[in-house]
C-alpha cells in the first residue's frame, strides 16, 4: 500500500533502526465520544497497521515494537481484560496473512503464565508463518513488562549458572541481553508515546537505556502516519551522545 502521507526526506543514518510505540489513549478516545473503551482499542488496530506501512515506506526501520498488553493490565476490569485477550487473538489471526504478504516478521515478547492459551497459539502461529521474512520485524508485546523480562532473564541465567553452563564472573551486559525475550532485538532508538503521557510504563526498560523519547499529544486512535513521520523528524534532529562528551571544533 502506498502511504497517503509523503515520506519525509531524511538521510538513512538518521532513520531509527528500532521504534518502540506505546499505543496509549484508546480508552480516553472512546470515553470522549461516549463510547465503550473497547471501541478505542478496535480503532487502534488500524492505526498500528498504518504505522507498519509507514515504517516500510520510510525504509531503514528494522524493528517496530508495540505495547499491546502489559503485565500490569491484568488490573483492569474483568470485562476489559477478557476483551483485550480475545481482541489480541483476533487481530493476530486476521492480520497475519496481510503482514506476511508485506514481508513482515512477527515476534512475540512477553510472559507465558496467565496469558490465554488461544492468544499464545495465535502469537506462535504468526511467528511461525513469518519467521523467514526479511522485512520489518514487528514485535507484539503481549503480557509484557520490562521488569518481568529482566527477572525472567535473570532466572534462566541463574539456572544456567547452577548447571555450570555460565560462570557468574563472565556475565556482562551483552550476555544478560541474550537471555531476554528477543535476544536479537537491537536497542530502541526512538521511544514514541502519544496521548500526552510522559513515562515509560515499564516498556522495554533494558533496551531503551539510550532511546530518544518523543512524546506527542494525540490519542492513539487519532495517530496518523504523519505523526510517526514527525516523530522520526524530531528524532533525526536529536544529538545522540550515548554518554560521550559534546565535541567542540575549537
Ligand atoms: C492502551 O490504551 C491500549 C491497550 C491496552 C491495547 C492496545 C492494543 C491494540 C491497539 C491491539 C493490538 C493487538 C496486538 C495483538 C498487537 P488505554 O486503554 O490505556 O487508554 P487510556 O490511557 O485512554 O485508558
Amino acid at each position: 500500500m502506498t502511504s497517503p502521507h509523503p515520506r519525509p526526506d531524511i538521510a538513512p543514518e538518521f532513520i531509527p533502526r528500532h521504534i518502540a510505540v506505546v499505543m496509549d489513549g484508546n480508552g480516553r478516545w472512546a470515553q470522549q465520544r461516549g463510547l465503550k473503551r473497547t471501541e478505542g482499542h478496535k480503532r487502534g488496530e488500524a492505526v498500528l497497521m498504518d504505522c507498519v506501512d509507514a515504517c516500510i515506506e520510510l525504509g531503514g526501520v528494522e524493528w517496530l515494537s508495540a505495547y499491546a498488553f502489559s503485565t500490569e493490565n491484568w488490573r483492569r476490569s474483568a470485562d476489559e481484560v477478557r476483551f483485550l485477550m480475545g481482541f489480541s487473538r483476533d487481530v493476530l489471526r486476521n492480520r497475519r496473512n496481510e503482514l506476511h504478504a508485506k514481508n513482515v516478521r512477527i515476534r512475540w515478547a512477553g510472559r507465558r503464565p496467565r496469558l490465554w492459551r488461544s492468544v499464545i497459539r495465535e502469537l506462535e502461529a504468526a511467528e511461525e508463518l513469518t519467521r523467514h521474512n526479511t522485512g520489518l520485524t514487528l514485535v507484539m508485546c503481549v503480557n509484557y513488562g520490562g521488569r518481568a523480562e529482566i527477572v525472567d532473564g535473570v532466572r534462566t541465567l541463574i539456572d544456567a549458572a547452577s548447571n555450570g553452563q555460565v560462570r557468574p564472573g563472565d556475565i556482562t551486559e551483552e550476555t544478560l541481553s541474550q537471555w531476554l525475550y528477543q535476544p536479537d532485538m537491537p536497542d530502541v532508538d526512538l521511544f514514541l508515546r502519544p496521548s500526552g503521557e510522559q513515562r515509560t510504563s515499564n516498556f522495554l526498560l533494558w533496551q531503551s537505556a539510550y532511546a530518544e523519547m518523543v512524546y506527542q499529544e494525540k490519542l492513539w486512535p487519532d495517530f496518523t502516519q504523519q505523526d510517526l513521520f514527525d516523530a522520526v523528524l524530531e528524532y533525526a534532529k536529536r544529538d545522540r551522545r550515548f554518554g560521550g562528551a559534546i565535541e567542540h571544533n575549537a
